[in-house]
């Protein structure tokens, strides 16, 4: 049930997205990054050059199951040094894939680095470079990272959908521009091509009475997402990789880096089509795809309920005894911008000091004791949205945007509003310097990054 190929039918849509290695494969699997060309938008238009892992965007589906470790060998035929950090991952910091921080570099032409770790944690999580992000990942270095459930889901098909997007012109180049003023100072680089897996869709193939996990990954630099599935009404089992309880949504809203493990009960007609709009920015709405119901009998009429998945070993906080602290995020265009004169590029703050790209090991904004509780209340003093990820870690949501978040989701990267606040709470339970930082990569390179010490 888990993983079969369901259906000759779908099985264009399905699988051919994205290539999958085979759990527990013996040795070192080789990551190779490096230059490559793809069709992002059509047969009609030129093939891009891209970077890329594996030869494709996004990169291999990497594919484990809860407890097993992580061996992966990344090979370096970029034409710049790079490192892999796995998103999410509560692993150990030499593993962070942070240059300078946790690792030297991994050098271009040909460099080497081995990863190597456990997986504590079941969900959906990604891996993308950690040096010179903006442009590495705009050019598109990333591939999902899925840990499969002890027991999964029984569903027909799980599948993931890796959202990207690119700034192209017209030729189907990918543009230069990275880490523009207008970006770096503005809402980073959001692009004019947004595609599923690398490539724009016209539709995603289902029939009727399917039960399908749908893993949404948020892998652009700065683009955020709010999907609609007109038609059908998903549940959200997870985010971030961890279980909340399930629950319906309208829309399901997605800054970068952010996870949503959605159950889609294909409960349409045979022989419909339903849109998938991202309406995140009103006045810029689109139609993802269309979802296209094969015109077959109904696999199934009714749908058992959607029960959650079992939880990850995540410590609670102890919120009566945490120790608070405030972290202000300041800066940007209508903020309070360090002067043109003074801003040499950094135009984002993290309590009111910036880190640049590629420091050399800076000083910790705060250190943590270890196996403490800690509530962060991160204000977002700025007029842009700023998605907040912290490494090594995963976080409680307490409030978002002033209101107090229901259900105690979990997670590594939270979606703070412009001028509004949110509050997290962990425990500081893995050991290291992690790095914090707005997941906005234009915002993370310009100065809106901080490293966090639990000693
Ligand atoms: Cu997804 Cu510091 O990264
Ligand atoms: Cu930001």
């Amino acid at each position: 049930m888990r993983r079969r190929q369901f259906l000759g039918l779908v099985a264009g849509a399905a699988s051919g997205l994205c290539p999958q290695w085979a759990i527990a494969q013996a040795g070192p699997r080789i990551l190779r990054a490096g230059p490559s060309r793809q069709s992002l938008v059509g047969a009609a238009n030129p093939k891009s050059d891209v970077w890329a892992y594996g030869g494709a965007v996004p990169g291999p589906e990497l594919r484990f199951r809860q407890g097993e470790r992580l061996r992966i060998e990344v090979e370096n035929a970029l034409p710049v040094d790079t490192t892999v950090h796995f998103h999410g991952i509560r692993l150990p910091n030499a593993m962070d894939g942070v240059p300078h921080l946790t690792q030297p570099p991994i050098a271009k032409n040909g460099g080497r680095f081995v990863y190597e770790f456990d997986l504590p944690d079941a969900g959906t999580y990604w891996y993308h470079p950690h040096l010179g992000s903006p442009e590495q990942v705009g050019r598109g270095l990333y591939g999902a990272l899925v840990i499969e459930e002890r027991e999964p889901p029984a569903v027909d098909r799980d599948l993931v959908w890796v959202l990207s997007d690119w700034r192209l012109d017209r030729e189907a180049r990918v543009t230069t521009d990275f880490m523009s003023f207008m970006d770096a100072s503005h809402a980073g680089r959001i692009g004019n091509t947004v595609t599923v897996n690398g490539s724009i869709r016209e539709s995603f193939a289902v029939r009727a009475g399917e039960r399908i996990r749908l893993r949404l990954i948020n892998a652009s630099n700065a683009r955020i997402y709010g999907l609609k599935f007109e038609g059908h009404e998903p549940s959200v089992i997870a985010l971030d990789g961890h279980p909340v309880m399930p629950h319906k949504v309208e829309r399901i809203v997605l800054g970068p880096a952010m996870r949503a493990d959605l159950i889609l009960d294909c409960a349409g007609a045979p022989g419909s089509r339903h849109r998938v709009i991202d309406d995140f920015y009103q006045r810029r709405a689109y139609r993802l795809l269309n979802i296209d119901y094969a015109k077959e009998e109904p696999l199934r009429k009714t749908f058992d309920p959607v029960r959650p998945l079992p939880a990850n070993p995540v410590a609670a906080p102890d919120l009566a005894r945490a120790e608070r602290h405030r972290v202000v995020f300041g800066g940007g265009m209508m903020g309070a911008m360090p002067s043109q004169r003074e801003h040499r590029g950094m135009f984002w703050t993290v309590n009111g000091t910036v880190l640049p790209e590629g420091h050399d090991h800076p000083a910790p904004m705060l250190t943590l004791e270890r196996g403490k509780s800690y509530v962060m209340e991160l204000v977002n003093d700025t007029s842009w949205h700023h998605p907040i990820h912290l490494h090594g870690h995963v976080f409680r949501v307490l409030t978002r945007n002033g209101k107090p978040v229901e259900g105690g989701e979990w997670g590594d990267t939270v979606l703070v509003d412009p001028d509004s606040r949110a509050e997290i709470a962990f425990v500081a339970d893995n050991p290291g310097d992690w790095m914090f930082h707005c997941h906005v990569l234009e915002h993370q390179a310009s100065g809106m990054m901080a490293v966090v010490r639990v000693a």
